[in-house]
Formats: structure tokens, C-alpha cells, sequence
């Protein structure tokens, strides 16, 4: 796949007025502009937020999280409109004014109309940006098909450097602004259950902190987030790992660090500590405790 010769997708899908992909067009068009003036108020609190995935689980509990507390514009960036209004219509009973736009992480060379889409669509700065898209994949299906295993990598990792990418400079741009990565507990260490995955969130999680750093100067900042298991629809119908949290428990702690200022995340908070020591075990050891998880 050339994931450059793919058509840039421009249009912007509001309410229940949504067009499909194909009939969109090439063109962004907003029938409504968000509120303006939506950035982060004197308190700190997120007043206007996007979110890469929009119809994901934990991204769509982070916003619900946030709208309460004053997050007035919500931009759900994702490559299927239908699955993301579900989500747009929860934030709009919750207060929010919602529009959703297209972005595909696997379409690189579409990222640049993506994100000026989904800026153009906010009609203002937008001070929080949520990285909520992934696959997890299945391992052995995966080893069996190096062409998927590639383009999970894409997804999760190479998508997602692009368009953060790209997110960044219009952030510095604004000279403020938040942007949250879900990385993942897989990324510490590789295991043999779903490496293919566990590696492209190591890639992310690495890629996300170097970004934190070159965009201190600018008042940008970048938090990392790494959950255990998340009872989702991506890990919906395997069985729950020790400590497995949910979305709602997630969302929090993302609100904790926007406002504490941290910029790693653990869910929960104990991984902080088991990680580090499962991280240096030998890796001899690591095989036999691993095997199982
Ligand atoms: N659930 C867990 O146990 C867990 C643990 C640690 C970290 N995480 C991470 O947390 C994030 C959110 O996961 P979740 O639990 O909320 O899962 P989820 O509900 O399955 O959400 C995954 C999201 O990724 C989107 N997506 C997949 N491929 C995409 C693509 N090519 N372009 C754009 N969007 C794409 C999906 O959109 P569609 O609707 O189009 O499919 C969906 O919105 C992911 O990065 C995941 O790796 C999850």
C-alpha cells in the first residue's frame, strides 16, 4: 500500500447530518462553527479538545470526563462517522458542541488537511489533543500475516507520528496546549502474547516523550498514558488481566494530570511501581512470568 497516493479527506461531518467518506467530497464544510474563544480557561480546565478516534471507548471517556468541567468544543476525529456520533450525541446531552471530521491514522499523506480540518472545524485553539486511536490486534493471525503486522504498525505507530506531528506545530503555533498519548503497559516490555502490538506502542511511547521535550519551549506539553488492561471494545470477549481497570477510571486519571501537571500515567496508579521491576527481571525470568499474560 502507498500510503502517500491516498486522496486527503477534508470533509467535516456534523450531527446527524453525516455523509459518508465517499460523498463527502474532498472539501472541509462546517455548518456551524464551535463556540469560540475555547481555550483553557484561568483555572487550567480544558475548554476545547480533539480527539484522534473519536469513537474510541477511553477517548470518548476522557471528553465526558472533561465536558462537565468546562471543555465547551469537542472536534471527534475518525475514519468512521457513524461509530463516533454515538459519542457526539452523549457530549452534546452533556453541554458540548460536537463535530465530528475525517482522519484515517493509516492515510499519511492525507494528515496535513486532517488536522487543519479538524482545526478549521473548532474555529478556535484548541488546547487539548487525545491520541485514543489503536488496534490490538491478533497475535497469531498477525505472525501469520506480516503484511497486517505492518500495517498495525502503521496504525499505531507510524499514523500516529505523522499526525501528532502535525498536530504539534499548529500547537506551537498557538503556544499552548495539551497533547495525551495513549501508550500502554505493553510498551514497557515486550511479550510473546502480542509483541506485534507491545512494539508499536513501545514506538509511540518513545516517539511521545521525545515530542514532550522538543515542545517544552514552545508551552506545549505532552502526557503519556500507559494502562493495563482497559475493559473495552478492543479487549472485549478476552479475559480481564490482574487489575484491569475501565475507561471512566482512565479518563480520571488523564483529569488528575491535566490539572497536577504530571506528564506519565499509570492505570492503575500501582503499575507505576510493578512495571519498573517486571521491566529489569532477566529475560529468561520475564519468558517463564510472561507466558501466561
Ligand atoms: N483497552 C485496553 O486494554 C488498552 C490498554 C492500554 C492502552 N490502550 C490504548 O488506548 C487507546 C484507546 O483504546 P480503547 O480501549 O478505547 O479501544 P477502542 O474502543 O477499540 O478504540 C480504538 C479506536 O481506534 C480507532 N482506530 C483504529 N484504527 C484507526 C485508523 N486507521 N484511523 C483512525 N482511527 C482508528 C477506532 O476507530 P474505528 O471506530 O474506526 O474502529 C477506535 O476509535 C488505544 O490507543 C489503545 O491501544 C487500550
Amino acid at each position: 500500500m502507498d500510503l502517500r497516493l491516498q486522496a486527503p479527506q477534508l470533509a467535516v461531518y456534523e450531527g446527524t447530518k453525516v455523509a459518508p467518506p465517499a460523498a463527502a467530497g474532498r472539501q472541509a464544510r462546517r455548518t456551524e462553527p464551535l463556540p469560540s474563544g475555547d481555550v483553557q480557561n484561568a483555572l487550567g480546565a480544558v475548554q476545547s479538545l480533539l480527539v484522534l478516534g473519536g469513537s474510541s471507548d477511553i477517548g470518548a471517556a476522557i471528553a465526558e470526563r472533561l465536558v462537565p468541567d468546562g471543555c465547551r468544543s469537542v472536534v471527534l476525529a475518525g475514519r468512521r462517522p457513524e461509530a463516533m456520533e454515538p459519542v457526539a450525541a452523549r457530549l452534546r446531552a452533556a453541554g458540548a458542541a460536537v463535530i465530528t471530521t475525517p482522519w484515517d491514522a493509516v492515510d499519511i499523506g492525507g494528515h496535513a488537511d486532517a488536522v487543519k480540518a479538524a482545526w478549521e472545524a473548532a474555529a478556535t485553539d484548541i488546547d487539548c489533543v487525545v491520541l485514543a486511536s489503536g488496534v490490538l490486534g491478533d497475535q497469531p493471525q498477525l505472525e501469520d500475516d506480516p503484511a497486517a503486522a505492518a500495517e498495525l504498525a502503521v496504525t499505531n505507530y507510524a499514523g500516529p507520528v505523522s499526525t501528532l506531528l502535525h498536530v504539534a506545530r499548529h500547537l506551537e503555533e498557538q503556544g499552548h496546549g495539551t497533547i495525551v498519548v495513549l501508550s500502554s503497559v505493553a510498551a514497557e516490555r515486550a511479550r510473546r502474547s502480542n509483541f506485534v502490538y507491545g512494539s508499536s506502542k513501545a514506538g509511540l511511547d518513545a516517539f511521545a516523550q521525545g515530542l514532550a521535550d522538543s515542545l517544552v519551549a514552545a508551552g506545549v506539553r505532552v502526557v503519556v498514558v500507559r494502562p493495563g488492561f482497559v475493559r473495552s471494545s478492543m479487549t472485549e470477549g478476552r479475559d480481564p488481566a490482574p487489575m484491569a481497570t475501565t475507561p471512566a477510571a482512565v479518563a480520571e486519571a488523564v483529569a488528575g494530570a491535566m490539572a497536577s501537571g504530571r506528564e506519565t500515567v499509570w492505570v492503575p496508579g500501582t503499575l507505576r511501581y510493578l512495571m519498573p521491576v517486571l521491566r529489569h527481571l532477566p529475560r529468561p525470568v520475564w519468558r517463564r512470568v510472561s507466558a501466561n499474560m
